[in-house]
C-alpha cells in the first residue's frame, strides 16, 4: 500500500519508527513530516496526509499527534477521509471493519510503542466488512456532498 504518513512535534520521534515499521513490512511511504522536534501546527499536518488521501494519491494516512485527536478532527475535514482516532486493539479493528477507517490517527502521549505497532498491524490487515456497514459509509458520503452542495449555495 502507498501510505502517507506524518506528525507534529509531540509524535515527530513515533514517525520515524513508524515509518521504519511500515516499510518492513513492504508498504510505499510518504513522509510529510515534521521533520524536527520544534513546534508545529497540527492541521498543517492533517491536511498533508489528508489531502493525499482525499485526492487518491495514497491509499491509506497514520497521523500522530499528543492526543490523536487534533489530527483527526483536521482530517475528516477533507472529502472522502474517513480518519478514526484509535486507542487499542479493538477500536483499530472496528474502525476498519465497521466504518472503512483510511486514516489512523494515533496518540503519541498515551500509546506505549509496542501498542502501536499492533494497532497498526491490525488496522492494516483487517478487511471492511461491507454490507450494512457500506450503506453507513455511503450515508456519510452523501452528508459531504449535501454540506458541499450547501455551502455552494
Ligand atoms: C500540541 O501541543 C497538541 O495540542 C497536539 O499534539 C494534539 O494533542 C492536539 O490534539
Amino acid at each position: 500500500m502507498r501510505i502517507a504518513i506524518g506528525a507534529d512535534h509531540r509524535g515527530f520521534s513515533i514517525r520515524t519508527k513508524v515509518a521504519d515499521f511500515l516499510k518492513q513490512r513492504g508498504h510505499e511511504v510518504e513522509d510529510v513530516g515534521t521533520f524536527s522536534p520544534e513546534a508545529v501546527d497540527y492541521p498543517d499536518i492533517a491536511a498533508e496526509v489528508a489531502g493525499r488521501v482525499s485526492r487518491g494519491q495514497c491509499d491509506r494516512g497514520i497521523l500522530v499527534c499528543g492526543t490523536g485527536l487534533g489530527m483527526c478532527i483536521a482530517a475528516n475535514k477533507f472529502h472522502g477521509v474517513r480518519a478514526a482516532p484509535c486507542h487499542d486493539d479493538l477500536t483499530a479493528e472496528l474502525s476498519r471493519r465497521h466504518n472503512d477507517s483510511n486514516i489512523l490517527c494515533l496518540s503519541a502521549d498515551l500509546l506505549g510503542e509496542r501498542l502501536i505497532d499492533r494497532m497498526i498491524e491490525l488496522w492494516l490487515n483487517t478487511p471492511f466488512e461491507g454490507g450494512r456497514h457500506a450503506r453507513r459509509v455511503d450515508k456519510i458520503l452523501d452528508l459531504e456532498r449535501r454540506v458541499e452542495e450547501e455551502n455552494k449555495q
